[in-house]
């Protein structure tokens, strides 16, 4: 694969989907593949699922990550509890960060609906200090094509 990250991303995503329910968890799986092969080396892509009133680590690609995530704590936690994308630029600045992997510097998390609950959270780590900005819509834009799938 080799899509650098940007807007030609969601295209290649949509590309995935054939329309059989029992490809779901592949469909997923390839996507995030497709989101990692887009990033720097090292990045970690993912999602947090909600279950059991704590986020969950489910399908993911990169190095093994923290298990369980409460609402409210860290990146992934406090995207859920406000439902909205964060990003944090330079990690070690983000008040009450959950470090997984020592790689990670930089991350976002945009929360995954269905049917207008969050039901899950996306997350990406970079092994840079990056500055989401700009990227904020594709990466909202990803949450709601892996809805699709979950
Ligand atoms: N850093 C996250 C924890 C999850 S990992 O990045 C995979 C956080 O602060 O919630």
């Amino acid at each position: 694969m080799n899509i650098e990250f940007g807007p030609e991303i969601i295209p290649a995503l949509q590309a995935i989907e054939d329309g059989n329910p029992s490809l779901k968890l592949a469909h997923l799986g390839n996507a995030l593949s497709v989101l990692k092969c887009s990033l720097p080396e090292n990045s970690w892509v993912g999602i947090y699922v909600y279950e059991n009133g704590r986020l969950q680590l489910g399908s993911f690609q990169g190095a093994p990550a923290c298990e369980i995530i409460a609402p409210g704590k860290g990146v992934v936690g406090t995207c859920f509890a406000k439902n909205e994308s964060i990003y944090v630029a330079d990690v070690s600045t983000f008040p009450g960060y959950i470090c997984c992997d020592a790689a990670a510097q930089s991350e976002i998390c945009c929360p995954i609906e269905k049917q207008g609950k969050v039901i899950a959270i996306l997350d990406i780590d970079r092994p840079d200090h990056h500055d989401f900005q700009d990227e904020v819509k594709i990466y909202e834009e990803i949450a709601k094509i892996l809805a699709n799938w979950l």
